[in-house]
């Protein structure tokens, strides 16, 4: 294998279609990110490329149900998966995104380029078509019965009640989705891939590493779960692949008598990391060329299982049937994060999302990093619990990490008045428990790198905390406190030695815990240090200034563990029985369009929640609407909602009621809900995430 001087690490670019949870993140896009600083601090040159996938039926489907276009959902989702990759320091060189021009022209440059060397083959297949929405259907838009276990609402790719892969020929009783209506079979022709052309050298260069005579990788270094799901791929045997679809949404395929037609988003997305990587180059004034066409370029792709044939078969079919692409090195693809016992679920509402996690637990962005890169599903499905997030915060962060770092900077302000002390001379690695120490801790930086090098992110994360958990014995048996008096050049010695550690966690703890990693610095007052430099034993400067003391972690209480998993059960749609209508009352009066228009109606989220004293059927709430102070109001919900679990709840809000005092309180407008016939109320929602303040019409 050549000698590789760069990385292009490429992490699975999201559909624009709702908000990121922490399954995503733990998916692809932390493993990507503690990969890319890792790196980093070890001086190689990497790029970060991701953007959002606005193409597809996800995207139009979604578009349907909020009731606008599909430019509208992919702006906004685009910018709410932007920010929360900031928010939680994922920052790639660039988060790009499809609907761009650049990267119509990119593919369909690509797909120009694989027409010219015959890659395609024409086909005229019939395919169901709604009469009355006048289009082709995706598979996505068909319901019917699935032919397994009879489930009448199987969708035209899939049966989520048996898991069954299905075709929409398969489903009995067909609908479309777009009207209800029963569709016709009609013909229509597409450019399909024949895969199986590519059979022999995909199962050659998949097992072996070897393509057209060369080592590309090493098959040893895959995980074995992403080698199974290829290889039951291949022996079933290639297929022919569609790769355009009759969709009025997309990259239109770009040859004569093609209208309508528009590039497959599978065919199209991946090629969205080479022009994301274009359009770096571009912003950056920089080639290109060398990140996806060099044999001495690492390319690695950050995904979810449920994208590994998509990155280990079909895009690296297209890349050599393109020609002068290289192939990826390595697919290090996650397995699932299931939640609190359940599947994650975006339409049953069971997630933990970034932009309210962030909401509830402002600046604790590393705590969740740690939880999630603890429990991350490396090898099989794993599981987050609120209460294990608990534990890992009160039990490791708090009481190691924060504990030893708390403990030297005390100490140090206490004797040396914030500076750091001077060791004694020559003793700093030779007394015996420091030989023992520099011993086990010499080691550490680099079995984080070779476990972050083998995709091993939990086993590395341990091992960078153990430099903290060495810190801590350390102290334990030095215990400089009780020497200050007697042997005040050894408690010297100790300190200092112990603020080189704190040096330390700032480099190994930088990859996985960023937003801690920084404040050590700052503390220490030191810059961002090179990997190898971790345990440079001058960059700790006797005589220079120290920060004060701060609690990196706090201790989080069972009450505020309780409100999220009440939380999460609540904003879970309950199964609704069909039948128990409420006795419909006689309408109201007509109103005219004036009227209507009079009603200031918005979307408001709900920052707090307290009982009001001496009135049990009352809560004060503050609720965000987009102005800049919160609007109060009172409202008679108390014996129907706890106020704890209210906090992030969205609400539909009478913004321009006249303010009226209850209890004391001036309520400054009206949360509406729905009643149903036992008198139980509800919030009336939006049906996806949308801002504060946001209009109701
Ligand atoms: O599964 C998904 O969310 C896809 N949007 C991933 C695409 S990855 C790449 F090919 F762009
Ligand atoms: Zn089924």
């Amino acid at each position: 294998m050549k000698e590789i001087k760069r990385t292009t690490v490429t992490a699975a670019l999201p559909y624009a279609n709702g908000p990121l949870h922490i399954g995503h993140i733990a998916g692809a896009y932390q493993p990507a990110d503690i990969y890319v600083r890792c790196l980093r601090l070890r001086g190689k040159e990497v790029l970060f490329v991701c953007g959002s996938d606005e193409h597809g039926a996800a995207i139009t489907i979604r578009a349907l149900k909020e009731g606008i276009t599909p430019k509208a959902i992919v702006d906004k989702y685009h910018a709410m998966m932007g920010k929360a990759f900031t928010d939680f320091g994922i920052n790639f060189d660039i988060y790009h995104r499809t609907s761009s021009e650049l990267h119509r022209k990119t593919s369909q440059d690509f797909f120009l380029q694989l027409h010219a060397n015959d890659a395609f083959t024409e086909q005229e297949e019939f395919q169901y078509y709604d009469e009355e929405a006048k289009q082709f259907l995706a598979d996505r838009y068909i319901k019917g019965t699935c032919p397994v276990c009879g489930n009448t609402e199987a969708y035209g790719d899939q049966c989520e009640k048996c898991g069954t892969a299905l075709s929409p020929k398969e489903l009995k009783d067909v609908r479309s989705t777009l009207s209800g209506s029963a569709p016709v079979l009609k013909p229509t022709s597409h450019w399909y891939l024949p895969m199986e052309r590519s059979q022999q050298w995909v199962e050659e260069w998949i097992n072996t590493g070897m393509l057209d005579g060369e080592q590309q990788h090493l098959a040893s270094e895959w995980k074995p779960q992403v080698l199974g799901q290829c290889n039951s791929w291949l022996k079933d045997g290639l297929r022919p692949r569609a790769m355009t679809r009759d969709l009025d949404w997309g990259v239109p395929v770009p040859l004569p008598g093609a209208d309508g037609k528009v590039l497959y988003v599978w065919l199209d997305a991946p090629i969205g990391y080479i022009s994301a990587t274009k359009q770096w180059a571009t912003d950056k004034g920089v080639e290109w060329e060398k990140w996806w066409k060099s044999d001495e370029t690492r390319l690695l792709h950050f995904i979810g299982k449920d994208n590994i044939v998509f990155h280990c078969i079909i895009f690296p079919i297209l890349l050599k049937m393109h020609g002068g692409f290289i192939l990826p090195q390595n697919v290090p693809a996650n397995e699932f994060l299931n939640l609190e016992g359940e599947k994650l679920s975006t339409s049953r509402n069971w997630a933990v999302w970034l932009h309210e996690y962030i909401e509830r637990w402002p600046d604790r962005q590393d705590e969740l990093r740690y939880t999630l890169a603890s429990i991350m599903p490396e090898f099989k499905d794993s599981e987050f619990t609120w209460k294990d997030f608990q534990d890992k915060n009160n039990n490791e962060l708090v009481s190691i990490l924060g504990n030893f770092v708390q403990r030297v900077f005390v100490l140090c302000n206490k004797y040396y008045d914030g500076k750091v002390p001077e060791p004694a001379p020559s003793s700093v690695e030779a007394g015996e428990q420091d030989t023992v120490l520099w011993a086990e801790l010499h080691p550490l930086p680099a079995k984080v790198a070779d476990e972050v090098d083998r995709f091993r992110f939990r086993e590395a994360m341990a091992s960078a905390m153990n430099v903290a958990r060495l810190g801590n014995k350390y102290l334990t048996d030095t215990e400089p406190w009780k020497l200050e008096k007697t042997d005040p050049e050894r408690v010297r010695t100790v300190l200092y030695n112990s603020l080189r550690i704190v040096g330390a966690l700032s480099v190994v703890l930088d990859p996985f815990l960023p937003f801690t990693a920084a404040k050590l610095r700052t503390m220490l007052g030191i810059g961002i240090l090179p990997w190898d430099d971790a345990f440079r034993n001058d960059l700790i400067v006797p005589g220079a200034s120290l920060g004060k003391p701060v609690h990196l972690f706090k201790p989080i209480d069972d009450a505020s563990i309780a409100a999220e998993v009440e939380r999460l059960h609540a904003n879970k749609p309950k199964e609704v029985a069909p039948t128990q209508a409420v006795a419909a009352k006689p309408a109201k009066p007509m109103i005219t369009f004036d009227d209507f228009a009079k009603l200031d109606l918005r979307i408001g989220v709900i920052r707090t929640a307290e009982a009001v004293p001496k009135a049990d059927k009352l809560l004060k709430l503050t609720i965000d609407i987009g102005e800049e102070v919160p609007r109060t109001v009172v409202s008679g919900i108390a014996q129907h909602f706890d106020p704890a679990v209210l906090p992030g709840t969205e609400v539909l809000f009478l913004a321009n009621l006249e303010p009226r005092k209850m209890r004391g309180v001036e309520s400054q407008g009206m949360v509406l809900m729905a009643e149903d016939a036992e008198g139980k109320l509800t919030f009336v929602r939006p049906a996806a995430a949308v801002p504060a303040g946001s209009e109701v019409r």
